[in-house]
């Protein structure tokens, strides 16, 4: 039987929610805190503030039974045992974690600590992140035999953040003594004895009762450095395929042909080998940023992390090109933008490729009729519908008159367009694709002009094949 702890989670944004109705559902009880009293009054009356695919299901099944929402930390800390903080941690001006928030709220914490308490790094630091958390609360007088810090960072990716949740690849714990440890181990128990696999309403996924999570225990500042790692060494498979993409495009050869033979070779996996636009979101910018920065700290040349950066920031750069040479002009054209989000199945448009490319071509005097399943919403906020930008209901009404369709982001729907419909609703077949959905052959039997990444152009006649060009 595994044992029930009050957890209090602290920012109820990506990470902070999703762990927060993910502990209820593993049967503790949970108190999500944040600030924003908006979100708060919303996720109290069931609303849900992020896409993401099972979470209203959680967040019904849960609210007010496992897990309540809350404005108010005081309260909160006192009835609770572990402390997540899952605030933001965003790049500050030198590159490095802003950490202003999570010192704001380890502040809070020390002035409502009434006994014993463990506080969880679940937002991304830099390695001794726990050091300084442990003198902040020194400093606000809170004695050393009240509280321990630990690391535990999350690894969910955005679109499959519930599922990635209740099915670890693995967890890791950073705790630097085994009475704060062995609070995680209780915590995350029926995710690695089995028990809440074994349920007969839990969440479907890759694991199971006979095959439950991997749980590693390391030191507080090793389980810091995993997450950066991680994440700087997901940006580096992807920047290098898009590397290998530049060089495949420039001698005919195909990425995906050859993505697929890397792949294959289980040393390397053929995750994270999609080359396109370049990654993009709140993490691997920022957190590649981070790293290097805190490599720099300790007098170390990782040189590697910013060739990642600079290859990711040159792939927007080409696809723009893309655009212009296939077009030849960019003033006056109207052109239909196919994805906001910086991912399929999200709605988070932080630090999204797509919006970058788009500000882009309204800068050179293009047009822009954009779609997204999700992201449209959070998209009109950056990008106001006027002039320059307006929102389309379809793919279909976004293509209408257009002179191109750009393909900026991966959603499934993009996969699996009616594409004689797209081609009757164009003023010219012609599909930019920065995600690489469809084949080139295919493309050029419906009729179509198609420029992708790393794959020879499939050109119609009557488009012809325009020579390499030297753009200004
Ligand atoms: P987010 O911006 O979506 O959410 C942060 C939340 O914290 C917001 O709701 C905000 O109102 C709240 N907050 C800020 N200050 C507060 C305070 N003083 N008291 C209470 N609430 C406060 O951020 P996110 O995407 O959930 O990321 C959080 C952390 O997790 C970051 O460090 C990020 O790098 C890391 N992370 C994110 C992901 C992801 O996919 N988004 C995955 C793994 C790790
Ligand atoms: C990423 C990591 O995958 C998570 O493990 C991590 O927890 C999270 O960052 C974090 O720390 O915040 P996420 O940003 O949600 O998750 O999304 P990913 O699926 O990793 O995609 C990131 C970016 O890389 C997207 O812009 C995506 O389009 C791009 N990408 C991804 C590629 O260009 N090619 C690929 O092969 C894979």
């Amino acid at each position: 039987m595994s044992k029930q702890v009050s957890i209090c989670v602290i920012g109820s944004g990506y990470v902070g929610l999703v762990a927060a109705v993910c502990f209820a559902e593993i049967g503790h009880k949970v108190i999500c805190v944040d600030n924003n009293e908006a979100k708060v009054k919303m996720l109290r009356e069931g609303g849900v503030p992020i896409y993401e695919e099972h979470l209203p299901d959680l967040l019904a099944k849960h609210l007010n039974r496992g897990v309540e929402f809350s404005c108010e930390l005081g309260p909160a800390i006192e009835q609770c045992d572990a402390i997540f903080i899952a605030v933001g941690t965003p790049q500050g001006s030198t590159g490095s974690a802003d950490l202003s928030y999570v010192e704001a709220v380890v502040s809070e914490i020390a002035r409502s600590v009434n006994g014993y308490k463990v506080l969880v790094e679940k937002s991304t630091v830099p390695v001794y992140t726990n050091e300084w958390v442990s003198r902040c609360m020194h400093r606000h007088g809170v004695e050393p035999h009240n509280f321990d810090v630990v690391s535990n960072p999350e690894f969910l990716r955005e679109g499959t953040a519930i599922e990635d949740f209740l099915h670890p690849d693995r967890i890791v714990i950073g705790a630097n003594n085994k009475r704060s440890a062995d609070l995680l181990r209780d915590i995350y128990a029926p995710l690695t004895d089995g028990s809440y696999y074994a349920k007969p309403d839990a969440l479907p996924g890759m694991l199971s009762a006979e095959k439950p999570a991997t749980l590693l225990v390391t030191s507080a500042q090793s389980a810091e450095i995993i997450k950066h790692a991680s994440n700087a060494f997901l940006a580096l498979k992807i920047s290098f395929i898009n590397a290998i993409s530049n060089l495949a495009e420039s001698v005919d050869a195909d990425i995906e042909d050859i993505a697929a033979g890397m792949g294959l070779d289980s040393r390397i996996g053929p995750k994270f080998l999609r080359a396109g636009l370049g990654y993009g979101g709140s993490c691997f910018p920022k957190d590649v940023a981070a790293f290097y920065w805190v490599a720099q700290q300790q007098g170390i040349d990782f040189q590697i992390l910013e060739e990642v950066r600079k290859i990711n920031a040159t792939q927007q750069e080409i696809f723009f090109n893309k655009v212009r040479s296939a077009l030849w002009t960019l003033r006056g054209k109207k052109l239909a933008a196919l994805g906001l989000a910086f991912k399929g199945d999200t709605d988070d448009i932080r630090d999204s490729p797509a919006i970058d490319v788009i500000k882009k071509l309204i800068a050179a005097g293009a047009t822009i009729s954009a779609y997204d399943p999700a992201a449209m919403d959070k998209a009109k906020a950056v990008l106001p519908a006027g002039e320059s930008i307006s929102y389309a209901a379809s793919p279909y009404e976004a293509a209408e008159g257009a002179d191109a369709v750009l393909i900026l982001t991966d959603w499934k729907e993009f996969a699996k367009l009616d594409l004689q419909k797209l081609n009757v609703a164009l003023k010219f077949p012609i599909i930019i694709d920065g995600r690489n959905l469809y084949k080139p052959a295919e493309m050029l039997e419906l009729g179509f002009t198609y420029v992708s990444v790393g794959r020879p152009a499939a050109y119609t006649a009557q488009q012809g094949k325009p020579r390499k060009l030297v753009l200004s």
